[in-house]
């Protein structure tokens, strides 16, 4: 018997995600694995988020809440735009969600008519194309390579864009290639943007504070003022303050879009726990030097990662400007064999070698729409990546022409 409807059979689950649980499985059965292919900080939040949430269950502040997020986390993420942005939102014009990831899915489900067509810059985070698909969208992948800095230029989105063009989804420091946008190249597309009054902007600001070199973050809507009332900004605490699991989103907008979104979350989720909440509250509010010293850390280990690749014939790699992942061309590794004889087809057929005989596991290129790469996360101790990165070494000199 089929269960899913049309829909649901259009999609396939998270890709990095099958394969972490292929690594734990094989991990279970005692094999030596590195896992690097979740991006998730591999350090724990600072220690004042876990007592907020330890005292928001103390005084009994688990009941049902509002959609949008607490009235003080709110105004938390409103004072974060300032301070760190220096972008004015009201507390109505704000709201949180159960990850950035829920963000997509209410925006999606609120505004896309079928066949609504969504741009996004590609290579792109794994989930981008289902989640529109999922919704009735059309995801238009538009190949932006390393040369032009896996990133949109004005001309190239002009080419895309239709009269059935929604959504723009932009990601800065971009998972998985670390490619971060400044803002001249924002502005240049924000020209084009006024000239398509229809067109709805998402920046995923996710990655904002993990910067490796001294690459600046601009958010979109710094850059790009005059498209305030259709830029949604996208952003949480996941990556800044290693609090992945703890699912607290939070998303900038037009009023009106804002409700919307807060409309999805009443008649699904409801809100995001309140015990998850105040830690984010907390997170939000409480001394920054943790988010500073994980991007210190980021970047150090992106220096050593970046210093072993280079030793690696064969591949193809720059040391990123942000996020916490190494994005390796292995085109030239294509077609080569194994030491049984096997042919590595493509990147899936590298990536799964990689882990079988190797032992370490990464995530092809092909699920983030660029064929020809895999991505390694840097989210690990500098032992693990050292390790990684000779077992990497050790497979690619054991392949033969
Ligand atoms: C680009 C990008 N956006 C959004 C997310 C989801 O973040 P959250 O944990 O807030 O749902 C991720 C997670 O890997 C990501 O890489």
């Amino acid at each position: 018997m089929t269960f899913e409807n049309k829909r649901a059979a259009g999609i396939k689950s998270s890709p990095s995600m099958a394969i972490a649980m292929a690594s734990k499985k094989l991990m279970a059965e005692g094999r030596d694995i590195i896992d690097l292919s979740l991006g998730e900080p591999d350090f724990e939040p600072p220690a004042h988020v876990a007592e907020a949430a330890a005292e928001a269950v103390r005084r009994g502040r688990v009941r049902y809440g509002a959609a949008a997020g607490t009235e003080a986390l709110r105004r938390a993420v409103v004072d974060k735009f300032k301070r760190e942005n220096e972008l004015e939102y009201t507390v109505d014009e704000v709201m949180v969600a159960n990850g950035a990831k829920q963000i997509l899915f209410d925006v999606f489900l609120a505004t896309l008519e079928e066949g609504d067509e969504v741009v996004i810059p590609t290579p792109c985070w794994v989930s981008y194309g289902d989640i529109v698909t999922l919704h009735g969208g059309a995801p238009v992948h538009v190949p932006c390579g390393a040369g032009v800095g896996f990133k949109i230029d004005a001309q190239t989105l002009e080419a895309a864009i239709t009269p059935r063009t929604r959504w723009l989804m932009l990601n800065s420091p971009s998972n998985p290639t670390g490619a971060i946008y400044s803002h001249e190249e924002y502005r240049a597309l924000g020209e084009v943007l006024v000239r398509h009054p229809r067109i709805l902007v998402i920046s995923d600001e996710i990655y904002e504070h993990v910067l490796l070199k001294d690459v600046p973050f601009v958010s979109f809507a710094q850059a790009c003022p005059q498209l305030r009332d259709r830029t949604l900004l996208v952003n949480g605490v996941s990556k800044a303050y290693a609090m992945t699991g703890w699912r607290v989103g939070y998303a900038a907008g037009p009023g009106a879009l804002i409700s919307a979104l807060n409309k999805m979350q009443s008649q699904s989720v409801t809100s995001v726990s309140p015990i998850a909440q105040a830690a984010a509250l907390a997170a939000l509010t409480g001394s920054q030097a943790f988010v500073r010293r994980g991007a210190q850390t980021f970047a150090g280990r992106a220096r050593i990662v970046a210093g072993r690749l280079a030793q690696i014939e064969g591949i193809d790699f720059t040391q990123p400007d942000g996020a916490f992942y190494a994005f390796i061309g292995i085109q030239a590794l294509i077609g080569r064999k194994t030491a049984d004889g096997e042919i590595l087809a493509d990147d899936p057929a590298f990536a799964a070698h990689l882990l079988q005989c190797f032992g370490l596991s990464s995530v092809p290129g092909a699920a983030f729409g660029a064929p020809g790469f895999i991505r390694l996360s840097i989210a690990a101790s500098e032992a693990e990546l050292e390790s990684a990165c000779d077992r990497l070494g050790a497979m690619v000199r054991s392949l033969k022409d």
